[in-house]
């Protein structure tokens, strides 16, 4: 599925009713399935300091509109693999490639087609920033180092946030939100980037079972009618039924790629949702 610009901003605009004349042109977009958007071959990462890479061996590809689950127990190596995607972790063995481009050489431009999420990231209760702005800074990449934002720019920033319902939240200090509100502004700073490919790590933690289905919901319209592709951490056992993969990460190795089904009835599937359960 291409990324298409149009649908994203209508699917991230709750005021712009789809017409049905957006809903054709979404439909007429043809799908070359098999366009590599990530692809990690043989990766190792090893932290700064470790002997021990954190990521072994690691390969995997992802083709553009699909929507995975990343799962494992904690410390597997969920973060440090979106890290990775991302290029802002060493790689010390094998290539990392999205977009089609070297990760090691072109990673500020293919971070500027990415929205990151980053897990439980807080802010001091004195952060003197605004929600509006911390909702900018995800526009930055686009906009250009010294470049005059524009009101276009506002407007995307204002979808942004009503789009995960907190457009009411405008001009408070980010530093003063709950650890949901907080989540869900996040969010928001991710898709002000009108990214192509969104790398979410736990971003239903800290959300109430309501904020979550909405979230989800939003997830997944920008990933159906944008081709918006994801790669989402979840350490949850529930995989809702629209994911179209689950790969699981345990002790930096991947040992399960699948589709939902067959991954949810695998022995190794199951054992970790075992331990998931007598961990909790
Ligand atoms: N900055 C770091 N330096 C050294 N080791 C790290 C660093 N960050 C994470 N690790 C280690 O890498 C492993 C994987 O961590 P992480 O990717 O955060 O796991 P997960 O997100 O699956 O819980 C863990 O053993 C963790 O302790
Ligand atoms: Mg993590």
């Amino acid at each position: 599925m291409h990324f298409d610009r149009e649908s994203f901003l209508t699917a991230i605009n709750a005021n712009i009713q789809l017409t049905s004349q957006r809903n054709n042109s979404i439909n007429k977009i043809k799908f070359p399935y098999n366009d590599l958007i990530v692809k990690l071959e043989n990766v190792d990462t090893v932290y700064e300091g470790e002997r021990i890479p954190t990521l072994h061996k690691v390969s995997m590809q992802v083709s553009k509109g699909e929507l995975i689950f990343i799962v494992g127990p904690n410390g597997a190596g969920k973060t440090t693999i979106l890290e990775t995607i991302c290029g802002i972790l060493p790689i010390s063995k094998g290539e990392v490639m999205v977009f089609g481009l070297s990760v090691k050489q072109e990673g500020p431009d293919i971070r500027k087609r990415i929205g990151y999420v980053i897990q439980g990231l807080e802010f001091e209760p004195n952060e003197p920033f605004l929600v509006k702005d911390v909702v900018m800074i995800g526009r930055s990449g686009l906009i250009g180092l010294g470049k005059r934002i524009k009101e276009a720019d506002w407007e995307i920033v204002r979808a942004s946030l009503q789009a995960v319902g907190m457009e009411d939240f405008w001009s408070r200090p980010i530093g003063k939100l709950s650890a949901g509100q907080h989540q869900k502004v996040m969010i928001a700073n991710a898709l002000a980037g009108e990214p192509e490919l969104l790398l979410l790590d736990e971003p239903f933690a800290n959300l109430d079972i309501n904020a979550r289905q909405e979230i989800y919901q939003l997830l997944l319209k920008l990933n159906q009618e944008a081709g918006v592709t994801i790669l989402c951490v979840s350490h949850g056992s529930d995989i809702p039924k629209e994911v179209n993969r689950v790969v699981m990460l345990r002790q930096g190795k991947l040992v399960l790629d699948s589709n939902r089904i067959t991954a949810v009835e695998s022995k190794i599937y199951r054992a970790f949702v075992e331990l998931s359960a007598s961990e909790a």
